[in-house]
């Protein structure tokens, strides 16, 4: 009997290619490369055993009740899931207890990423400190007219404390690629202290002390209800007026009107984000109207073979799932 499988979205070959040689599947794609309308997400789950999805696809009871029983898989084309309803997820493996194996399963793509990853912060980081785009705007808006000494100076890592706000996989490959910039300090925080900062002299600090020494606040932590919204007006308060802030993490840890605030009263230097809420960021936003705000479009991981190697774990997790093999990247629930 053939096995359905909903993808969300036209996937990279390097993942359909993966799919397309596994037999058992009757492949359903949403063959486009904008995201699937919420109607038609719900019709094509509908009774499917597998799902392929992206961040920007939210996966809640809805989903999960559109799909039915059949559903054994969600495979997400991404290391973060917090577009995932755990909890749901969750309890439908409660419900199915007697029935073990037939729980629903999540597969999901950290590590393959992480270089990508920590790569577009650092370029996100000195783009930002450096006014990079600002420098190219006056250079094609007849802005640049003589070598001036006090014209676009920003602010460089070489003698700099850098902190990051959650060292896990990705945070510390941020860490180990600035630091031959000449930093100085490393510090971090986050739920509990990371053995393997050790190599970098890495100190584990508290949020204020990490705040009040930065040069470099660097966001990498993962979305949780603890870090939802935790750069607030009392968090910008506590940085350093000549301080960067960068975010590669998720929108949604940033209140964005406090960060306007503190970027507009010169409460902090600059900021750089690769992540907003929404995305895409209205072209309207107030923060596209400031010099030293810095936005990118999520493309944290957007390198060809980054995104390539993405796809082809997502889908060999979808399909270890879907015959009860063990997945290369399961996440726990
Ligand atoms: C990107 O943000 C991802 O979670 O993979
Ligand atoms: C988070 O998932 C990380 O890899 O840092």
């Amino acid at each position: 009997r053939p096995v359905k499988v909903f993808v969300t979205r036209r996937i990279p070959p390097e993942g359909m290619a993966v799919l397309n040689k596994a037999e058992m599947c009757k492949l359903d794609v949403w063959d486009s490369d904008e995201p699937v309308p919420r109607a038609e997400l719900l019709k094509g789950v509908s009774g499917a055993h597998g799902l392929i999805c992206l961040l920007s696809d939210r996966i809640d009871a809805e989903v999960l009740d559109a799909a039915g029983p059949s559903l054994k898989v969600i495979s997400t084309m991404s290391v973060g899931f917090d577009h995932l309803a755990v909890d749901e997820i969750k309890k439908r493996l409660v419900r199915l207890r007697c029935w073990h194996a037939l729980g629903i399963r999540v597969g999901y793509t950290p590590d393959v990423l992480t270089d990508a990853t920590a790569e577009l912060t650092v370029a996100l980081l000195l783009a930002t400190a450096r006014r990079l785009p600002e420098g190219v705007q006056e250079v094609k808006g007849g802005g640049w007219s003589t070598w001036k000494p006090l014209w676009l100076c920003g602010y460089g890592l070489s003698g700099s404390t850098v902190g990051v706000i959650g060292l896990g996989r990705i945070g510390m490959a941020i860490a180990r690629r600035l630091i031959p910039f000449g930093v100085k300090r490393l510090l971090y925080t986050g739920r509990q202290v990371k053995p393997q900062a050790e190599e970098l002299n890495g100190e584990y600090v508290s949020l204020d002390e990490l705040l009040s020494q930065s040069d470099f606040v660097v966001v990498s932590c993962s979305l949780t209800p603890e870090t939802q919204g935790l750069c607030d007006n009392s968090f910008f308060s506590k940085m350093k007026s000549t301080a960067v802030f960068i975010n590669t993490s998720r929108g949604s840890v940033v209140n964005q009107e406090d960060l306007y605030e503190a970027l507009s009263s010169g409460q902090i230097a600059a900021a750089g984000l690769d992540v907003t809420v929404p995305e895409p960021l209205p072209t309207d936003h107030p923060l596209l109207t400031l010099k030293n705000c810095m936005v990118l479009p999520h493309i944290g991981s957007a390198t060809y073979t980054t995104r390539g190697i993405m796809s082809e774990l997502t889908a060999n997790n979808l399909l270890s799932g879907l015959t009860g093999a063990s997945m290369p990247s399961e996440l726990v629930l």
